[in-house]
């Protein structure tokens, strides 16, 4: 690399072999979001693409998607909704199932959290099958909100995930590979 050339976003994220299982090349986000001008970075990129567009609230996926949706609500005055794994929501929930690479699971969002016309954005760190960001697609439609689009910082392109999304009429959004 060039020396003194500024880090990318992608820079910042590692890649740990072998987890959780042998395997899997795991994108390792704490890096990133541990740098303080590598997260501000990753925030503003995020953004970039819906400059134009009004959104009402920022839908983040737990658990990773929550660290970026916090700072996108701040940032930009939109109340954040989170999609939560079963069980942690304390209010009345909708869910919706999807499948892991082994076994399924299954994410709620409280029935008031979103009414129809909200306009909203989903994030979260990483798109691989897209299984999760699909659960949180349809839990905020069956709310009646219109998805603006989804933005994640890591597309893993071979496993299908944005094509997932786009069948679904949706608008994807990602930083890098
Ligand atoms: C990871 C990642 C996404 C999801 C992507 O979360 O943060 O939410 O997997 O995979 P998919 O596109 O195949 O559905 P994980 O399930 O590891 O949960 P965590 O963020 O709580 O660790
Ligand atoms: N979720 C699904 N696949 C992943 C990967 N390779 N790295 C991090 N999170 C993931």
């Amino acid at each position: 690399t060039v020396p003194n050339a500024q880090k990318t976003v992608r820079d910042c994220i590692r890649t740990i072999p072998d987890f959780p299982k042998p395997g899997i090349m795991f994108r390792d986000v704490t890096t990133l979001f541990a740098d303080p001008r590598g997260f501000r970075m990753c925030i503003d990129q995020l953004l970039h693409p819906f400059a134009d567009q009004r959104f009402d609230h920022v839908a983040a996926l737990e658990s990773r998607g929550f660290i970026m949706g916090g700072a996108i609500a701040h940032q930009l005055n939109v109340g954040f909704i989170p999609i939560r794994k079963k069980g942690k929501l304390p209010g009345e929930t909708l869910h919706e199932e999807y499948q892991l690479e082994y076994g399924e699971a299954v994410m709620e969002i409280h029935t008031d959290a979103l009414k129809p016309g909200d306009r909203v954005l989903i994030v979260d760190d990483l798109l691989a099958t897209g299984g999760t960001a699909e659960a949180g697609v349809k839990l905020c439609r069956r709310l009646g909100a219109e998805i603006v689009g989804c933005a994640f910082i890591i597309d893993l392109p071979d496993l299908g995930g944005r094509k997932r999304l786009e069948d679904m009429g949706l608008r994807v959004e990602a930083l890098c590979a």
